[in-house]
C-alpha cells in the first residue's frame, strides 16, 4: 500500500445506539490530542471514521454504501477507518471487501485509532478487535468541553444473551467501570458545561461499584453520588434489563430529585412463549409487576420501551399479546423493529421465520398504537408547567429547544441560553414535541 501524508482533518461519523456516540466523542477527542483538527462542515476531511452499528442488518449494509460514498469526484477518497460493532464482528471482511478502508477497530480498541491512523497513513494496514475491557478507558484523554447534555458510559457489554441479539459478541462481557474513574469523569464533564448527564450501558442498571468507602453500591448509589454536585441538575441512564431492575434504584425514583422520571425498560415482546425463546428471563406478567412497583415510587414516570416483531415462530395471537401489553403499559414513547436474523445468534437458525410481508404488517399496527399512546401521553403534559434544560436554538427566530423532564422536546420563544434550566407551562402538544410559554 502506497503512503499517504498524515491526515490533517477528520470526521467520525457514529451510527446506532448513544453509546456508539459517546465512542465517538471520546474518538474525536483523542484525535484532536493528537494534533488534528475536525474538519469543518461542508469540508472534505482527510480521515474519515465510520463508528458503526451491527444491531440490525441494514445498519451492516449502510456501512458498505457509505464507504463507496466516501469517494470523492476526482476518484481519490479519504483514509477510511471503520470503527464500531461491525468493526468488531466483521473486520476481516470488510478488509478484504472494501480496500478503500485502511484501519479496523473494534469498540474496545480505539484507544489505538491514532498510531492505527499513522500506521495507515505510512502504508501499513491495520486491524484491531481485540477485547482488554478496561484498557481502552484509562488510555484516553481526559474530558473538556461538554454540551449541556452529556453521555457517560458507566457499563459496558452483555451477558445476557438474548437469542436475536449481537451485542454479547461486539461489546464483549459486561464490564462496570470504577466508580472513582465515573466521578471523575463527571466532575470534569460538569465543569465544562454538561448540566445533565445520561450514564450509559448496554445494562446500565447492572452496574456495580465499591464507593470511596468500601462499600458496595449499585447504580443508585452512584446517581446518588453524582447528585451531590450543585452544578449537575439531571441524571438520566439507559438502558436498563428488567432483571437488573433493584429495589434501590426503584426508590431513587421516588427520593432523588436530579433522577429525571424517565426510564427506557424493553420488553421487546409480549408473549410468554416467545420471550422464553428470546431468553428474555422475565415474563410479561413480571415486567408489568415491575412497572407497578416503578410507578408506585414515581407515579408521574414516563415509560420507554423497545419491541421486536416476528421473531421466529411468532404467531398472529402471540404479536396480538404485545399489543395487548402495549395498551396495559401506555408508552410515554418506544422504538420498534423487524426481527432480523444475525449470523452466529442462536435466533438466526430458529425455524419457522417470519415472511417480511407479515412483518410489514405488525409493525405497522405496533407502531399505529405506540403512536397513538406516545401522542396521549403529550397531550396529557399540557397546561402541567415544568423545568425545560435548553440545548439548542431552534429553526424560528428567538425559538429555543429542549427536553422536559419526561425527555419530551419542547419549544419555545423568549429569553433563554443554553444549558439552562427554564420555567416553561407546555401549551400544545403534537406526536413528537410540545409548545411552551416561558413562565
Ligand atoms: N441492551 C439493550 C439494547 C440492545 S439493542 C437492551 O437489552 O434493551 C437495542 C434494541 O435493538 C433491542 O432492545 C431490540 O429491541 C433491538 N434488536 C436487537 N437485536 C435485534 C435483531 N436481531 N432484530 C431486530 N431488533 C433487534
Ligand atoms: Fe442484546 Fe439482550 Fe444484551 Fe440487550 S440484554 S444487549 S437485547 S443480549
Ligand atoms: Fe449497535 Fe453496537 Fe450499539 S450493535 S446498538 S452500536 S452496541
Amino acid at each position: 500500500m502506497a503512503t499517504t501524508p498524515a491526515p490533517k482533518t477528520f470526521r467520525v461519523k457514529s451510527f446506532g445506539c448513544q453509546m456508539n456516540v459517546y465512542d465517538g466523542e471520546r474518538m474525536s477527542e483523542l484525535l484532536a490530542a493528537d494534533g488534528m483538527s475536525p474538519a469543518l462542515e461542508g469540508e472534505d476531511a482527510d480521515l474519515v471514521v465510520l463508528n458503526t452499528c451491527h444491531i440490525r442488518e441494514k445498519a451492516t449494509e449502510k456501512v458498505y454504501s457509505d464507504i463507496g460514498r466516501l469517494r470523492r469526484e476526482d476518484g481519490s477518497a479519504p483514509l477510511i477507518a471503520v470503527a464500531g460493532c461491525v468493526a468488531q464482528a466483521e473486520g476481516e471482511e470488510i478488509m478484504s471487501r472494501a480496500p478503500s478502508v485502511k484501519v479496523v477497530v473494534g469498540p474496545q480498541s480505539y484507544h489505538r485509532l491514532p498510531e492505527m491512523v499513522a500506521d495507515a497513513a505510512a502504508g501499513k494496514r491495520a486491524t484491531e478487535t481485540d477485547m482488554p475491557a478496561e484498557a481502552k478507558f484509562a488510555a484516553l484523554p481526559k474530558r473538556r468541553k461538554s454540551a449541556p447534555t452529556a453521555f457517560l458510559t458507566v457499563q459496558e457489554g452483555c451477558d445476557k444473551f438474548c437469542t436475536y441479539c449481537v451485542v454479547p459478541y461486539t461489546r464483549g462481557a459486561e464490564i462496570s467501570r470504577p466508580f472513582a474513574d465515573l466521578v471523575e469523569e463527571a466532575k470534569l464533564l460538569v465543569a465544562g458545561g454538561a448540566r445533565e448527564i445520561t450514564l450509559l450501558g448496554q445494562n446500565v442498571n447492572a452496574w456495580t461499584g465499591e464507593d470511596d468507602k468500601g462499600r458496595s453500591i449499585g447504580l443508585d448509589g452512584l446517581a446518588r453520588v453524582l447528585a451531590a454536585d450543585p452544578d449537575l441538575k439531571r441524571i438520566r441512564y439507559t438502558t436498563s434489563h428488567p432483571n437488573d431492575m433493584t429495589d434501590g434504584l426503584i426508590a431513587a425514583h421516588g427520593e432523588l430529585e436530579k433522577l429525571m422520571p424517565f426510564l427506557h425498560l424493553p420488553v421487546q415482546a409480549g408473549s410468554d412463549r416467545v420471550l422464553k425463546a428470546m431468553n428474555r428471563s422475565h415474563t410479561a406478567d413480571s415486567y408489568l409487576k415491575l412497572l407497578e412497583r416503578i410507578r408506585a415510587a414515581r407515579p408521574d414516570i414516563a415509560l420507554s420501551g423497545d419491541f421486536i416483531v416476528g421473531f421466529p415462530g411468532e404467531t398472529t395471537s402471540e404479536f396480538e399479546e404485545t399489543l395487548h401489553l402495549v395498551d396495559a403499559v401506555g408508552y410515554a414513547q418506544a422504538f420498534s423493529f423487524k426481527y432480523s436474523a444475525r449470523p452466529g445468534t442462536p435466533a438466526a437458525t430458529m425455524p419457522d421465520h417470519v415472511p417480511a410481508v407479515v412483518m410489514d404488517e405488525r409493525l405497522q399496527r405496533l407502531q399505529a398504537a405506540l403512536n397513538r399512546d406516545q401522542l396521549a401521553f403529550n397531550q396529557a403534559s399540557v397546561r402541567k408547567t415544568c423545568e425545560v434544560l435548553v440545548e439548542r436554538k431552534g429553526k424560528h427566530p428567538g425559538q429555543w429547544l429542549g427536553k422536559s423532564p419526561w425527555l419530551q422536546s419542547v419549544h419555545f420563544t423568549g429569553e433563554a441560553e443554553i444549558g439552562q434550566i427554564v420555567t416553561v407551562k407546555l401549551v400544545e402538544a403534537g406526536p413528537n414535541s410540545i409548545a411552551g410559554q416561558l413562565v
